[in-house]
Parts: C-alpha cells; sequence; structure tokens
C-alpha cells in the first residue's frame, strides 16, 4: 500500500493527514477503493508539483524521476497554474461568469471556484476530470454549494458531458460560458475528437462565450523535445500529443482569436512582475476563441 502524506502539514489547516496507511489499512478518504495506489496518476503527480497532499508514493517517485529529467518540472506546474489563474481572471474581465473546466485536476493551489468568487460571488463552475482523485478533492471542497460541480468524466465524451445534469444543473448555457481546456490537451491524441470537441462547444455555448486551449507545444528543438517526451513516456507511459500553434488555431478555427492569439504561456496576458521571471524549459501554448 503506499501512502499519501502532506509536505506542508504545518501549513495546512484542512489537511487531516489522510495518508499514513500501511498495509491492510483503510486508504485516505479522498482516495476511492478502486485506486490502485502502486499506479501512477498524473493528476496526483501535478498536485506533488504544485504542493497538495492528494498523492501516493509511487507519484513522489515518479515525480522524482520527471525533475531528474526535467529540472523545471515543479516550475513548469506553477507556471501553468499561474496561467490558469490569467486565464479566470481574463474571462471575469470579459464579463463571463459560468465557468465549464474541463480536465480541472486537484484543486491544490487555487482553483477556478475561488478565483471566480473572490471577483464574483455569483460564479458559476462546473469541474470535469478524469482521475477520481481530483473529482473527490474538487467535491469536498465545493461541499453542497449549488454554485459548483464536480463530475467525473472523459472530455472526449464531449456529449455526455455537455447533457450531464449535474453540469447542466450549474450553467445556463444560453448565458456566456467560458470552456477552460488548460494544461490538458496534449494528452488527447485524436485529432477528429479534439476537433469535434471544439465543434460542439462552439455549437451549444451561447454568443459571447470563450474557449480557452492550453497545452504543451510542439519541441523547438530535439533535444528538448526528447526529454519532454521521455518524462511522459514514464508519466502515462506513452508521448503526448504535441501541437504547434497552427494546429492549436485551428482547433479554434470557427472561434475568433482574441488577441494576442497563439501565445506563449510565460508571455501570455503576463502580469508586470519585478523581476520578470525567465520563461521554463517547457513554456506551452495557449489561445482563446471568441464564440460570436
Ligand atoms: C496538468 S493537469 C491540469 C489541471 C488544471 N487544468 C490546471 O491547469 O491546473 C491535467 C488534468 O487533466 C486531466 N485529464 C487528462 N485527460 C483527461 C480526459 N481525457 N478527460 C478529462 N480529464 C483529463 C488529468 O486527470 C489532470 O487532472
Amino acid at each position: 500500500m503506499g501512502t499519501a502524506q502532506c509536505r506542508h502539514h504545518s501549513r495546512r489547516g484542512s489537511c487531516r493527514r489522510p495518508g499514513v496507511t500501511s498495509a491492510g489499512s483503510p486508504g485516505p478518504d479522498w482516495a476511492a477503493d478502486a485506486i490502485d495506489p502502486q499506479i501512477p496518476s498524473p493528476a496526483r503527480i501535478y498536485d506533488y508539483f504544485l504542493g497538495g497532499f492528494a498523492n501516493f508514493d509511487i507519484d513522489r517517485r515518479i515525480a522524482a524521476r520527471l525533475s531528474a529529467i526535467l529540472p523545471d518540472a515543479a516550475r513548469i506546474a506553477r507556471a501553468n497554474r499561474a496561467l490558469l489563474r490569467r486565464v479566470v481572471r481574463h474571462m471575469l474581465d470579459a464579463g463571463i461568469d459560468q465557468f465549464l473546466d474541463l480536465g480541472s485536476g486537484i484543486p491544490a493551489a487555487g482553483s477556478v471556484h475561488e478565483m471566480a468568487w473572490a471577483v464574483n460571488p455569483l460564479a458559476r463552475v462546473a469541474y470535469v476530470d478524469i482521475d477520481p482523485v481530483a473529482v473527490t478533492m474538487s467535491r469536498r471542497q465545493l461541499g453542497a454549494d449549488p454554485r459548483a460541480t464536480a463530475v467525473r468524466g472523459d472530455l472526449i465524451e464531449i456529449d455526455e458531458i455537455l447533457e450531464n445534469a449535474q453540469i447542466r444543473g450549474v450553467l445556463d448555457f444560453r448565458r456566456p460560458i467560458a470552456a477552460l481546456l488548460i494544461g490538458v490537451l496534449h494528452r488527447v491524441h485524436d485529432d477528429v475528437a479534439a476537433e469535434r470537441l471544439g465543434a460542439r462547444l462552439y455549437e451549444v455555448m451561447a454568443p459571447g462565450s470563450r474557449f480557452a486551449i492550453s497545452q504543451i507545444g510542439r519541441a523547438d528543438d530535439g533535444d528538448r523535445g526528447e526529454r519532454i517526451q521521455a518524462v511522459n513516456r514514464i508519466v502515462i507511459g506513452k508521448a503526448d500529443r504535441l501541437r504547434s500553434p497552427a494546429e492549436i488555431a485551428a482547433l479554434l478555427s470557427r472561434f475568433t482569436l482574441v488577441p494576442p492569439g497563439v501565445a506563449r504561456v510565460s508571455a501570455w496576458h503576463a502580469e508586470p512582475e519585478q523581476p520578470a521571471p525567465a520563461p521554463p524549459v517547457l513554456d506551452g501554448y495557449v489561445a482563446v476563441g471568441l464564440r460570436e
């Protein structure tokens, strides 16, 4: 049995130190019985890099191997979460108060509902993730709040997601919605399904809606590309589907690209900082499309 522990126990009042399991003892209450703690999960590894506690020994061992290959790994995870924050802010600034977060992850270091409610307490949020721990942890944070829900689902099955009663109970598709696909599309190898995802969102979303995509980009140089894919083979057993800026723009072809178009994650609506941090070695692409 793997163990789970809070790396920042003293800083997290909500951490009930669920891990500290031993053979034969029940697992932490955020881990469904069906989870095999010997099988790593990309969502839990990402949680670990963000300083969360919803991860097992196996996730932390893989994280260590990742860091050996890509020393910037934790920084890349943080840069991705920082992008998520900027995207949410962008949507709120555009007057959007509903969020459909696809591949939402474990809510370790700031989540969409917290950021949205800090600005607009009436905002509505629907989370979708394929990972059971991500869904459990989101539900735990949300409680019975009627403004938000968390659903387990595969974003490729977009029709199921769009018909889901919980999601329909939270989001009003007659009004603008922000669809977020942040840091996940590189896991989708099926280009036809990815294209269909954008097409279906375009069909169901009201004018004024926006669709944000970020993902790991096609590598700029061979060495970096090889390192990235070596990491992927460790985490998910296969290489990622890296996409070029043109491929990402094509997924938003029905939408109107919002300036600056497809941009590097580190540069997109970068917040003024002194001094500006150097972009991580693995700097993905991001773009937002407007549904006119
Ligand atoms: C790197 S995390 C990104 C989390 C969050 N969007 C963020 O930017 O911080 C990727 C998440 O996508 C989820 N994911 C991967 N493939 C998915 C799929 N086909 N459907 C739904 N979620 C998926 C993973 O479980 C993981 O939680």
